[in-house]
């Protein structure tokens, strides 16, 4: 959803920016993952115009920008609430009670069901794979912040630590 005129995110400081980063990588387009960094950091989600712009750029098609955005979680296709969570919920973490969690934390955070956002703007809630903390269920990711051990009882304390 696009309220005007694209404007383009690699202009100014930000095309600096990045061509200061072609110097660290063997080639330009091996800068598409930390280029995509820069475009969610500066609009928050990665849209259909902003993988066009991110493929001029990297002299890349569009077509194989895309399939890198859509293969990593870690990127949004659709704007997101202030507050990204990611849920493991591979077999291990689901043993021991993921789905809990995960209910817990769509009814503390208003989201109601997965990737919605909450309507007060604040959260997007998502299932992933193993997030590489199988001895500590249940792992979730709030933004940067990696969280161990989260119960069903612990998700209203982690909600309200959010603005
Ligand atoms: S299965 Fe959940 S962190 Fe590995």
């Amino acid at each position: 959803m696009s309220a005007g005129p694209y404007v383009p995110v690699f202009s100014g400081p930000a095309r600096t920016r990045l061509e200061q980063l072609f110097g660290k990588y063997p080639t330009k387009q091996a800068c598409l993952l930390p280029a995509l960094w820069m475009v969610q950091e500066a609009r928050g989600w990665i849209s259909d115009q902003a993988i066009a712009e991110v493929a001029d750029v990297l002299e890349l098609t569009p077509a194989y920008v895309k399939g890198v955005v859509t293969f990593y979680t870690m990127y949004h296709t659709h704007p997101v609430g202030r507050h990204f969570v990611q849920v493991c919920t591979t077999s291990p973490c689901n043993i021991c009670g993921a789905e809990a969690v995960v209910q817990s934390l769509l009814e503390e955070t208003g989201c109601g069901e997965l990737g919605a956002t909450s309507p007060d703007g604040r959260f997007t809630v998502i299932e992933v794979e193993c997030l590489g903390a199988c001895g500590f269920p249940t792992p979730i990711l709030v933004d940067d912040d990696f969280l161990e051990d989260v119960t069903p009882e612990k998700v209203k304390g982690i909600v309200q630590r959010y603005d």
